[in-house]
């Protein structure tokens, strides 16, 4: 008999962001209290005092400016104790002079890394994969990313889809391949006769009715 594979549920991008209650380097989280009313970008990582964690973490750092002008928190999170957690920023801040200074969850148990479906045993059964969840300020999941243990993330790419995801949002608009701030972004398909006459008659850039482009400057 063919064995039954059971799939655990995981987050999926349109559900609420799950809740949980935990140590971090900056003291007790509540998890929904901490984010209320902001973005939120919540981030895995296998295991600190490795090298690809260390650049991500110092990348996160160093982006400080560019996510609170995005109204975005960061939060970070291993299956690693609080001790070692403290061990880490502070050697990180000694040798680099960086201060990871978002709060990193310490997920002993791992009970929040199965929450969010970050650990993933087929690629390791004792470290969480590289997750990141965009988080809006409904505490809705919009956007996840899955990197493994052996590559490290593209904080440009992070940055971008933020960035559209906030500017999809605050013009009902989507965002076409390899779109960037600045670039022209894709309206809505007409709903009505009328706005397809409307469409028709316009200058916007356009493929036909159902692509089309506009500058938002
Ligand atoms: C790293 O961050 O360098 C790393 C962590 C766990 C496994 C492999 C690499």
């Amino acid at each position: 008999m063919d064995t039954i594979q059971t799939i655990p549920t995981m987050p999926r991008i349109g559900d609420m962001a799950p809740n949980f209650e935990s140590m971090t380097t900056t003291g007790k989280m509540k998890f929904h209290d901490y984010i209320q009313g902001k973005w939120a970008v919540f981030f895995s990582h296998p295991a600190d005092f490795t090298p690809v964690c260390t650049t991500e973490m110092t990348g996160f750092a160093n982006e400080k400016a560019f996510f609170d002008a995005h109204n975005t928190l960061r939060i970070g999170l291993s299956i690693d104790s609080i001790h070692a957690h403290i061990a880490w920023v502070n050697n990180v801040r000694e040798k680099t002079g960086v201060l990871f200074d978002f709060p990193i969850v310490a997920d002993i148990d791992m009970s929040v890394a199965k929450l969010y479906g970050m650990l993933q045993p087929g690629e390791s059964e004792t470290a969480a994969v590289r997750a990141v969840f965009f988080i809006d300020p409904a505490k809705k999941i919009r956007l996840i990313m899955y990197y493994p243990l052996n590559v490290g993330r593209n904080m440009e790419e992070i940055k971008r889809v933020l960035v559209a995801l906030q500017t999809a949002d605050a013009n009902k608009c989507a965002m076409p391949l390899d779109w960037k701030p600045g670039d022209k972004v894709i309206i809505p398909a007409p709903k009505t006769v009328d706005e397809l006459q409307e469409r028709l008659a316009s200058n916007l850039e356009m493929v036909d009715f159902y692509l089309a482009k506009k500058s938002l400057n």
